[in-house]
């Protein structure tokens, strides 16, 4: 790990970014930097610790995070206010994820947000004719919410441990959702000793396509479905937008929030643990990554088709990266106040936590706005959406405005997701435990 520089008399904002070497992650970061500069006062420094895959990749995205930064930055001092640490993590192995955690926690004396980027598509490729006639026939509906993405059914990831007898994880389901999801666990006492910016924030990223309509909460990690990326991403909002609700506080804030590595004190914590983390979710829009892989003259085409959708009137189309990062780096570097004044319309009208997506207007000016989820429709408001900016963007066709019936459906399934990630937590927990003490 490479040493953060020491800030005298400043106070350092600790962010965490996951799979930063590419697309949306690496966005991330220089935006971080950049509204860091441009937001908080010179008595505050930021320390972005994001992680990569290998040590070539950490290499790579360091020397490239240090160019953007000696470009954008106003000045060499306002530059030294900004330090990246790159660490390794693949979230498919919950070891490589338990490595991470006890770094983390043995060196970093908190965490102010952890922005849980790195994303698997898990897609085996594309219906061609079912892609053409509906980009031909259906362009801004196909290329936001694409029905012609195919990926293989069940598939896990390497066996974690050298026991015999180990039960299955999905892979998609385990880069996507369970490993940060550990990973958000095992750091939580970090994330209580937050400060800065209020209580300790985790920001999920997940996808304009989630729908509950994807997920099945007797197969939540998505292994018998041919759609284990939008099962994974409806899980990952299910999970965030019920955090704060009574009914999933039982697993929610009582279990996944305790963590053994509180009992782990270091002369480096000089704060109490005693502040709960707040959990968000976010999604970049539609951007133009390599998670779709594709050859050069598709992605090209891929982009002008994007383009398009943006000029017919898109709001989700931002395609560059760098704006697609608008609406996590809001949520995991605002202040408190402007984020409860940003949830305070649903909250009033009886909501609670928004899905915050980056949308952009024909000219690339970009925000992060509320968009509009099966199932919790803006905020969690029952009926009209309540904020009028919401109710005139392009919506989904066939989009319903909330029910009673519904919202209560929702939050009975985030009860059941939460109820069933921590016993999976827990028994994971378990063998890895029982694999360490063998080994
Ligand atoms: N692009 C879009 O339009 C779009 C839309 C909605 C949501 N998103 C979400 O945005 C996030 C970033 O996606 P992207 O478009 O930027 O894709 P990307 O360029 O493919 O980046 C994905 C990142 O995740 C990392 N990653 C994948 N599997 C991992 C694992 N098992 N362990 C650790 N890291 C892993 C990748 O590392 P390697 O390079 O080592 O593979 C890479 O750094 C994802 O969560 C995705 O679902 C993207």
């Amino acid at each position: 790990m490479d040493q953060a520089k020491p800030a005298s008399k400043q106070q350092m904002l600790h962010i965490l970014v996951t799979g930063a070497n590419s697309g949306l992650g690496f966005s991330i970061c220089c935006r971080l930097a950049d509204e860091f500069l441009s937001s908080h006062p010179e008595s505050e420094s930021l320390t972005i610790v994001f992680t990569t895959r290998s040590a070539r990749k950490a290499q790579d995205t360091i020397r490239r995070l240090e160019a953007h930064l000696q470009s954008t930055s106003p000045s060499a001092s306002a530059a030294a206010r900004v330090h990246f640490v790159s660490e390794t993590v693949d979230l498919g192995d919950l070891r490589s994820v338990r490595a991470l955690s006890r770094k983390l926690v043995h060196t970093l004396p908190r965490l102010d947000s952890i922005v849980l980027n790195a994303g698997l598509g898990g897609w085996s490729g594309i219906s061609w004719i079912r892609a053409i006639w509906d980009v031909c026939t259906d362009l801004l509906h196909a290329v936001t919410w694409p029905a012609y993405k195919l990926a293989p059914v069940g598939v896990l990831t390497d066996k974690q441990t050298k026991t015999e007898e180990e039960p299955a994880l999905g892979a998609v389901f385990c880069a996507n959702v369970f490993g940060h999801y550990m990973l958000a666990h095992n750091v939580a006492p970090l994330l209580k000793r937050a400060r800065t910016n209020g209580p300790g924030r985790v920001v999920w990223v997940s996808s304009i396509e989630a729908t509950w309509k994807f997920f099945d909460i007797d197969d939540i990690q998505g292994l018998r479905t041919d759609a284990p990326y939008e099962s994974s991403k409806a899980l990952t909002d299910l999970l965030a937008l019920t955090s704060n609700l009574p009914c999933t506080a039982p697993w929610a804030i009582d279990s996944f929030l305790q963590s053994e590595t509180e009992l782990d004190t270091h002369a480096i914590h000089t704060d109490a643990p005693d502040v709960n983390p707040l959990m968000y979710v976010s999604h970049p829009g539609i951007c133009a990554t390599s998670i779709v892989p594709l050859i050069l003259p598709l992605t090209w085409a891929m982009i002008a088709i994007f383009w398009t959708a943006r000029l017919l009137g898109s709001p989700w189309h931002p395609l560059s990266t760098y704006l697609g990062a608008c609406a996590p780096v809001f949520l995991a570097l605002a202040s408190q106040a402007d984020l409860e004044a940003a949830e305070e319309p649903y909250r009033r009208a009886g909501g609670g936590r928004a899905k915050w997506g980056s949308s952009c207007g024909r000219l690339g000016n970009e925000s992060a706005v509320s968009t509009e989820v099966d199932g919790w429709g803006h905020g969690g408001v029952v009926g009209t959406p309540v904020v009028e900016a919401d109710r005139l963007r392009r919506r989904k066709r066939g989009a319903e405005d909330l029910t009673k019936e519904n919202r209560v459906q929702f939050e009975e399934l985030g009860r059941q997701c939460w109820k069933q990630m921590e016993e999976l937590r827990l028994q994971w927990d378990e063998i890895l435990d029982q694999a360490e003490a063998r080994s």
